[in-house]
Order: C-alpha cells, then sequence, then structure tokens
C-alpha cells in the first residue's frame, strides 16, 4: 500500500490553490510513492481557511502558522504566504525536521536566504523552491535541446516578463491584496516577484550569471497603504531592465514592468545559439518556436513545435497528442517529482541553494541599480 504522506499548506491565495490543486491531482496522473493527505491549511482570516479547508478537502484549519509547522503529524509544510514571512517559517520548519516547498523568491534579501539555506542543509530536510516555469514541457523541451548541442555555443540569452495592473496610483499598497507593493512584506518590486523567474530559468538553461548592469524605476513614487490609509513612499521596482555576462561567455538581457499596458503576464525568452535559437512565450505556452541553420536553405524557417507528443517532457502523462496542458500541470510536475526524490530523502531542484544563487542575481541587480554600476554576482 502506498504510504501517506501528510501536508500542512500556509497560505490559501493565488499559490496555495495551485499547491493544493497539485496535491490532489497528482496521483491520477504520476506514479509516485505517496499518496498526500491534505492535512492542516493555515490563513490569515478563519471563515477564509475554513471556506478553503472545505473546498479542497483539508481535514483541519487554523490561524497560527506555528501549529502546522510544529504539528508531529505534518510530514511536508509548503509555504505559499507573502515573501517577509518565508524565512520565519522555513527555518522553523527546518529545525521541526519537515520537507518544505517553498515559493519564490526564496526570501526578502541574501541574509535571509543565506540563513534558510544553512537551516535546511544542517536538519538535512528535502526543499525545493517553486520556480514553476521550469516544468512547462515546453520550457522543459528547450533545457534538453540545449543540453543535446542542437544550438551550439550560445550567444545571447534574453528574457521578459511584462505586466500593467499597477499604471493607475490609485492601487494601494500592503495589506493582503496589495501586499506585492510593499516593500516590507515583498522585499523589493519586479526583480523578485517576475524577474526572479525569469533568472532561475535562464541559468538553468545557460548557466551561472557572472555580473550585471541595471536600471530601475519606480513610477509612481507613493501610494496610500492599504493597512494604514496613510499616503506612504513606494520603496519597491516598478520597472526593472539589466544586461549581463553568464559564466559560458553569452551575453543577457532582461526586462520586467508592471507597466506594459496590455500585457497581463508575458513571459517570453529567446536563445541565439551558433547552430540554432529557441524562442518561448508563456502566452503560448505549449509551443516552442524553434529555428535550425542546418536545414536545407529553402525550407529554412522558424519552426512552431507543438509541444504535446508522448516523447516530449512530461506529456505521456497526460492526454493524447496534439492536445495541450496548461499553467496548473507545472505544479502537478512539480509534485510528483517533490514526492519521488522524498522517497529516497532527497531536494529537488531547485532547491534551496539553487534559488539562493537567483537571489543573489537580484541582490546584485537592485545594487548595480542603486550605484549606477556593473556589479558582480557573488557564487552560491
Ligand atoms: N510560482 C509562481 O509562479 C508564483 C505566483 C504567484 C505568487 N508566488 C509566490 O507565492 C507566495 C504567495 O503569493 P500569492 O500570490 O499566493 O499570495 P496571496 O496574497 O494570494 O495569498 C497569501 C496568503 O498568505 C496568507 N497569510 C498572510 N500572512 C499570513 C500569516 N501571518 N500567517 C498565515 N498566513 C498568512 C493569507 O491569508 C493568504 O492566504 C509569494 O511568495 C509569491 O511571490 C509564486
Amino acid at each position: 500500500m502506498t504510504k501517506k504522506l501528510n501536508v500542512g499548506l500556509i497560505g490559501y491565495g493565488f499559490m496555495g490553490r495551485t499547491h493544493s490543486n497539485a496535491y490532489r491531482r497528482v496521483t491520477n496522473f504520476f506514479d509516485v510513492p505517496y499518496e498526500p493527505v491534505l492535512q492542516v491549511v493555515c490563513g490569515l482570516v478563519e471563515a477564509e481557511a475554513k471556506a478553503f479547508a472545505e473546498r479542497w478537502g483539508y481535514k483541519s484549519h487554523t490561524t497560527d502558522w506555528h501549529k502546522v509547522v510544529e504539528d508531529e503529524n505534518i510530514d511536508v509544510v509548503e509555504i505559499c504566504v507573502p515573501n517577509n514571512l518565508h524565512a520565519e517559517i522555513a527555518i522553523a520548519a527546518a529545525k521541526a525536521g519537515k520537507a518544505i516547498c517553498c515559493e519564490k523568491p526564496l526570501a526578502l534579501n541574501v541574509p535571509q536566504a543565506e540563513q534558510m539555506v544553512k537551516a535546511v542543509e544542517e536538519s538535512g530536510v528535502p526543499n525545493l523552491v517553486s520556480f514553476n516555469y521550469r516544468r512547462v514541457p515546453a520550457v522543459t523541451l528547450a533545457k534538453q535541446l540545449i543540453d543535446e548541442g542542437r544550438l551550439g555555443k550560445i550567444f545571447h540569452y534574453r528574457a521578459n516578463f511584462l505586466q500593467d495592473w499597477t499604471i493607475s496610483a490609485k492601487v494601494p499598497q500592503g495589506g493582503m491584496a496589495t501586499w506585492r507593493l510593499d516593500i516590507k512584506a515583498a522585499g523589493s518590486g519586479v526583480t523578485g516577484d517576475l524577474l526572479a523567474h525569469c533568472i532561475d530559468t535562464a541559468m538553468w538553461h545557460n548557466g551561472p550569471i557572472t555580473d550585471v548592469c541595471a536600471m530601475t524605476e519606480t513610477f509612481v513614487k507613493e501610494r496610500m497603504h492599504a493597512e494604514t490609509g496613510k499616503v506612504e513612499p513606494v520603496g519597491i521596482d516598478d520597472a526593472c531592465t539589466f544586461l549581463c555576462h553568464y559564466d559560458n561567455g553569452s551575453l543577457g538581457n532582461f526586462e520586467s514592468t508592471r507597466y506594459a499596458r496590455g500585457h497581463k503576464a508575458l513571459y517570453t525568452f529567446e536563445i541565439n545559439g551558433e547552430k540554432a535559437s529557441i524562442a518561448w512565450d508563456l502566452h503560448d505556452l505549449h509551443r516552442l518556436s524553434y529555428f535550425d541553420h542546418s536545414d536545407q536553405s529553402i525550407v529554412r524557417g522558424w519552426r512552431s513545435i507543438h509541444v504535446t507528443d508522448s516523447d516530449m517532457p512530461y506529456m505521456d502523462k497526460w492526454w493524447v497528442p496534439g492536445l495541450q496542458i496548461g499553467y496548473e500541470h507545472t505544479f502537478v510536475h512539480q509534485v510528483a517529482e517533490f514526492l519521488q526524490n522524498l522517497a529516497e530523502g532527497k531536494s529537488t531542484s531547485p532547491d534551496f541553494r539553487e534559488a539562493l544563487a537567483t537571489q543573489y542575481v537580484c541582490d546584485a541587480v537592485l545594487t548595480s541599480a542603486k550605484n549606477k554600476k556593473w556589479e558582480t554576482v557573488k557564487k552560491p
């Protein structure tokens, strides 16, 4: 009989739903060594936590995250709360011997992230950071094509993550709906929220980033705080653009903003190699654009690969060739691999240490923008 694995979820918002959905779906589609049991959900508002528990099948609910971490019955702690709570919860969970899946970015800043890495490594608990875009089949296929050497030497890796939801100066900062705009809760703006995804995927595809030159802008300088009602200075970066070098000699440029009118979540990347190029777009996430220079010139051009065949990453677990999957499935893939590795007592990539490398890049980006100088990225 498959062993039961008791899950404690902290945070029932956007990510709480994606993680719960993944735990509920995973055994239907993947052969995993555990049967997840949704034991307890925790969040700020009692009535909401209760309603969430009823809707998603959690056995109990609480408003005190310490109760989840200290519960001897809990095997895995899922951290799906604003960034300022990640470190305290993860360190307590590591000390209590729980396996941990933490949402990105790992922490508010580098010192916190380093303490979190120390805590999980000292206690030896399996850990994972939820950079879920790696597990879009087309993005995983891009990694496979690069590792097979199909692109040859890589010259350029560029990525964008564009949104438009904070253009109005009337959007408040802070509080539960808009904590992302409050520097104390978020740590940074688009750099930690959006570029962290692009940086994680870029370094997974193309290796370490060595140095960066960045600029950031805060277009709306003051916003009302949702909790105090007071107008306060805005501390986050609304937009960030940076150039970088990779360890392999290639060049990178990255852009993220919440002021690109018309774009809701346009995450794109393009990689140019000696022999081939790859491009991907989150709004068309099941397709990978691929240009192979070795094709005969009369038929050479960008191909649009529909990543749905059963020999493509993850797709043998889903429907039949030609039928697509979407955003939520990336979390199912993440949980499936987390559970496989847990059975062997291992962490899952990207673990806390890999996420620390991304935190170092984010930190260097913000420092570079502040000092208006190139900044060397610390090595993890
Ligand atoms: N992987 C991704 O693509 C992705 C996408 C969105 C968010 N995130 C990350 O996930 C995390 C959560 O973001 P979200 O969008 O789900 O936020 P959200 O605002 O939708 O939900 C936050 C949850 O945290 C709970 N919470 C807040 N303070 C708490 C406390 N003191 N004790 C217990 N619970 C508390 C709230 O009740 C709420 O349920 C963030 O770190 C964010 O960066 C990742």
